[in-house]
Order: C-alpha cells, then structure tokens, then sequence
C-alpha cells in the first residue's frame, strides 16, 4: 500500500478549523478504498508559531517542507493581530521557491447551492493563476517612510517564460475541458507587461488551434463573469488579475467557502500545494460554523495529484450529494455547523 506523505499548514482562523474537517474525511475515504494511506506532518504556522518564537515560520521552513509529497494549507492572516504581509510571506515564498507556477482554482455551481445571481445555466470554469512571478515579485522600495514626502515603488516582473509556459498550461486544461479560454489582460493601460501577455497568446493560440482563445480587459471580464459567467471555461491571467478573479469566481457560485486550488509545480520537482481559495475569515473564526466544501475540493485535487484518482472522485460526488440532499453551512443558507455538515459528506461517500 502507498503511503502519501502529506505537511499540514492549518494556519490561523478558520484555517485550522477547514484542515481539521479535511483530514476527518480524507481518512475515511483512504480506509474506504483500502488502497493508501495518508501520512501527515501537523506545523503550528501562523500566528501561534509568532506568539512563541517571534516569527511566523522558522527560517528553514522550506526545507523542512521539501520532501513531502504534498502540502496542504489552510489560511493564513491575522490582520488584528499582526500585518498581513508577516503572515503572508511564507504562502508567497512557498509559491515562489518550489516554483509552483500553476495556481488552477476551479469555480462550479452545485445542484442544492443557490447563487446571488439568480441564474438557472450552470457555471464550470476554472481560473489559472500565474503563481510564480507578476505583480507578486518582491521587489521595491520606500524612501522617506513616514514622511509627507513618501515614496513607494513597487515594480512588477512579467517574462515570456513565465507567461508562456503559464498560457500553455492553460491551453492544454482547455483542451480537456471545453475548448474554450480567455486570457485576462489590461494592455490599454499597461504599455509593457500586458502587451508582452497579448504578444505571446498571439504566438502561440495558433499551435491550439481546436481551442477558441480570446482576451478581455481585467475591468471587462469582472462585468462579463457577473452578467454572463457561465460562457467562461479556462481563464489565465497575472498573479494579481487571478487572485481577484478567483474571489469574484466564487462569489457568483455561491461561497467563496466552496472553491477549491491547487499551486502546482507541473515538473514535480517540488512538493505542490494544495489549499482553499479563501482565507482565515476573521469574522467568522472559532464559531464552528466554516464551510470546508474549498478544503475538501483541494483535498480531491491532492488525491488526484498524488495520483488516486478514484478517491478523487469519491470526495467530489460526496460532496455533490450532500449539497444536493440540502446539507449546508450557513455561508450557503443552512444552519449545519462544519462538524455536522462534514459529517453529511462522510455520510454520502459511496466505495
Ligand atoms: P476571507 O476569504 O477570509 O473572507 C471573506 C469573506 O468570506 C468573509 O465574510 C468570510 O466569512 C467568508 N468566508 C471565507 N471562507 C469561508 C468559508 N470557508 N466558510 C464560510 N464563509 C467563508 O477574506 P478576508 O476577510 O479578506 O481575509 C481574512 C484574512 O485572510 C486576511 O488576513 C487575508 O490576508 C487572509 N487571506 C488568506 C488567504 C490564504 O491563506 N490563502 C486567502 C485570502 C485571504
Ligand atoms: C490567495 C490569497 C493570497 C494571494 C494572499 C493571502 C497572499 O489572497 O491565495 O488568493 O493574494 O495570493
Ligand atoms: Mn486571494
């Protein structure tokens, strides 16, 4: 029997709450099939990790993480508490030096889940996320901080590399879903970076020639995903146009609390990183009441990165039934707490 090793980074908020949830069931599906088993590393990240030792992660963090075959995270930030970009680095370093350059968010209404919109056609896309590079890059400055004078500079790093092995990425998610892609630019504002994402789809939609590839405008794609969003299939942008558009995603499917992400290094060469699309939820933390529907979903793509794939699937139809049969947390207009409604989806799961 395989045994897959698995780091836990649970967090701060509902953070730990939605990885608790997560292990519960992902225990019971890998005893359901009898055919692995998951071996977890537990690290106290995060706040707690700051209130003993004065820094979020230990210096070496990542190379404590490298040898697992996957991560997994819950949220971090704690903004009451401490700056989020403290807390936060170690999720950007992470991304960054295992060079998990493909961040793939999946966004999809579910039967028994009514969205704000109102709408009948059911929404499947999936944003892909530039991960590794963009508007994330660490690299700026402040002169005469606190000063009426102040200056900061923030500069961002597009490379053609990074933009396409990001854009071949997504064609080829695109080739196995419907064939159809749109690339998120703003190249009417921003003479260089997003003329060089233009530059590269045009070069390279032409080896694709069975997906239907266009772009729009960052500002346009956030009106067309409300008024029209069950037209999208693949959508690729920047690290920053993806973070945004993965929120807005999840808004008009119902809960951020539903969706699911997955930062892949494609090459494996690195442990990838699997998480929630959401964060710590400060205003709902301790309450019991998270929905861990985006954590198990990134569970199933861990399963299905590590290669078992049934149980993949086992978690997903679960899910899909419980949801269906009514089962909801109060994100989705139910009064379930996440103990019972993970309860409801360990219930629903078929061998
Ligand atoms: P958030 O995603 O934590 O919450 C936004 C809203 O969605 C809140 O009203 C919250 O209650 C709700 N929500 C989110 N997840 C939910 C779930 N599973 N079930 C039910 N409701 C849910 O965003 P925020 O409030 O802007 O950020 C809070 C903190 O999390 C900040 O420190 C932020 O920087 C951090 N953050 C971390 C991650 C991450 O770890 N990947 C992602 C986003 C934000
Ligand atoms: C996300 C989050 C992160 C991001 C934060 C926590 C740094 O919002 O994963 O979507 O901006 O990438
Ligand atoms: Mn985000």
């Amino acid at each position: 029997m395989t045994t897959h090793r698995i780091a836990l980074y649970p967090g701060d908020g509902i953070g730990t709450e939605v990885v608790d949830a997560t292990v519960v069931l992902l225990d019971m599906v890998a005893r359901t099939t009898g055919r692995f088993a998951l071996a977890y590393e537990s690290f106290d990240w995060g706040m707690p990790h700051y209130e003993r030792h004065g820094r979020v992660a230990p210096e070496d963090f990542l190379t404590t993480l490298r040898p697992f075959d996957a991560i997994f995270l819950g949220a971090v930030g704690w903004p009451a508490r401490l700056p989020d970009h403290v807390t936060l680095t170690p999720l950007i370093r992470m991304r960054q030096a295992f060079d998990l350059y493909a961040c793939v968010r999946p966004a999809r209404t579910f039967p028994g889940v009514t969205g704000p919109l109102r709408r009948t056609d059911p929404i499947d896309v999936v944003v892909v996320r530039e991960n590794s590079e963009g508007e994330y890059i660490d690299n700026g400055g402040i002169v005469a901080a606190g000063t009426p004078g102040e200056v900061a500079v923030q500069t961002a790093i597009h490379t053609r590399r990074g933009v396409e092995r990001i854009l071949r990425f997504a064609f080829d998610l695109a080739r196995t879903r419907r064939q159809r892609l749109t690339m998120i630019t703003k190249s009417n504002a921003q003479r260089y970076a997003y003329v060089l994402w233009d530059r590269v789809l045009e070069e390279i939609a032409p080896q694709f020639a069975d997906v239907q590839a266009d772009k729009l405008h960052i500002d346009a794609a956030t009106l067309e995903l409300v008024r029209r969003p069950h037209t999208f299939d693949v959508i690729v942008g920047s690290n920053l146009f993806g973070d945004i558009l993965s929120d807005l995603t999840g808004g008009v499917t119902g809960s951020l609390g539903l969706n699911p992400s997955a930062n892949l290094n494609p090459e494996r060469r690195f442990p990838s990183l699997f998480e929630p699309v959401h964060g710590s939820a400060p205003d709902i933390a301790g309450r019991g009441i998270a929905n861990p529907t985006g954590a198990f979903l990134s569970g199933a793509m861990m399963l299905e990165w590590l290669g078992e794939t049934d149980a993949a699937g086992m978690v997903r139809q679960a899910v899909e039934r419980a949801l269906a049969a009514g089962h909801a947390t109060p994100d989705i207009g139910g009064t379930l707490s996440t103990t019972q409604f993970t309860s409801a989806v360990v219930d629903h799961l078929v061998p």
